[in-house]
């Protein structure tokens, strides 16, 4: 019997917590490893075949040097450029075998017509998603009705990564953003924040948003969804350790100051020791 481990969860760099912290809630008997790319964060300016590799690197290492059987691409841009040829094209030479990785975007794509009213749908990404198209296509295929409105805001994920979200630079340009957002068309009643480091924007999102908007984060969908999958998936289900514990790694050489911002960002009082990894 070959030995049980956690479930990987990756992104950028901190946006994935927003996902981590409800994947914990959800499915608490789990064991989870949390890998964020800070050194190289942002992905979302960068080109394709960088992301690719980038997210290749994570990919790799977390199934091959932690044993994740199961990973989760908790970044919209890593599912969107890197996903499918991770999938199609390197898995089989990763790991010892049947190992899974999963991103974002169709749970999210799944949910968005249960989610409006009158089926107009903003949503913010970074400039990376919203070039490859995925969301409409994804969308798309879900239902025909869907007004689909993406728009990129380059400068969101940089804030958040320079620890700047609750300041007045971030209000600039949340306004800027949301402005554009309802002027391309003014009767979204729904704005889906399509990169996982926005809802650490929330507060400011709301507030330049008009009022009755609902605004839709990823981390309860992506969790509802990979309970679900756990279900229909025995064979990897099995394949997970459950102690309900949690460790934090990032490729950045300060990982004092990754896990200050992460037990910020996870809204959690407990001191998170994170350790530096290299790709
Ligand atoms: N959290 C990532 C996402 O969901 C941000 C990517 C980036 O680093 O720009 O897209």
């Amino acid at each position: 019997m070959s030995e049980k481990r956690p479930i990987g969860v990756f992104d950028s760099g901190y946006g994935g917590l927003t996902v981590l912290r409800y994947l914990r809630e959800r499915l608490p008997q789990y064991d989870f490893i949390y890998l964020g790319d800070n050194a190289r964060a942002p992905y979302g300016t960068r080109s394709f075949d960088l992301i690719y590799e980038f997210t290749k690197d994570a990919v790799r290492h977390l199934i091959e040097d932690e044993g994740c059987p199961l990973v989760i691409l908790a970044c919209n841009t890593a599912s969107a450029k890197a996903l499918r040829t991770i999938q199609q094209r390197d898995l089989e030479h990763m790991g010892r075998g049947g190992e899974r990785v999963l991103g974002v975007i169709r749970p999210t794509a799944e949910t968005i017509a249960s989610l409006t009213r009158n089926n107009h749908v903003g949503l913010f990404a970074t400039p990376g998603t919203v070039a490859s198209c995925s969301y409409d296509i994804e969308v798309a295929k879900q239902s025909d009705k869907i007004a689909l409105t993406t728009h990129a805001c380059p400068m969101w994920v940089p804030l958040v990564e320079n620890g700047e979200a609750a300041g007045e630079g971030a209000d600039y340009f949340v306004r800027k953003e949301c402005r554009a957002l309802m002027e391309a068309d003014p009767e979204i009643d729904t704005v889906v924040l399509a990169c996982t480091h926005y809802p650490l924007l929330l507060e400011k999102i709301r507030q330049y948003l008009p009022q009755g908007v609902d605004i839709v984060s990823q981390g309860p969908l992506v969790a509802e969804s990979l309970e679900d999958y756990l279900r229909r998936h025995p064979e990897i289900e099995s394949r997970l350790s459950r102690g309900g514990t949690c460790r934090f790694t990032t490729t950045e050489m300060g990982a004092d100051r990754f896990g200050e911002l992460a037990a910020m960002f996870l809204g959690s009082h407990e001191k998170i020791e994170a350790e530096t990894v290299k790709l």
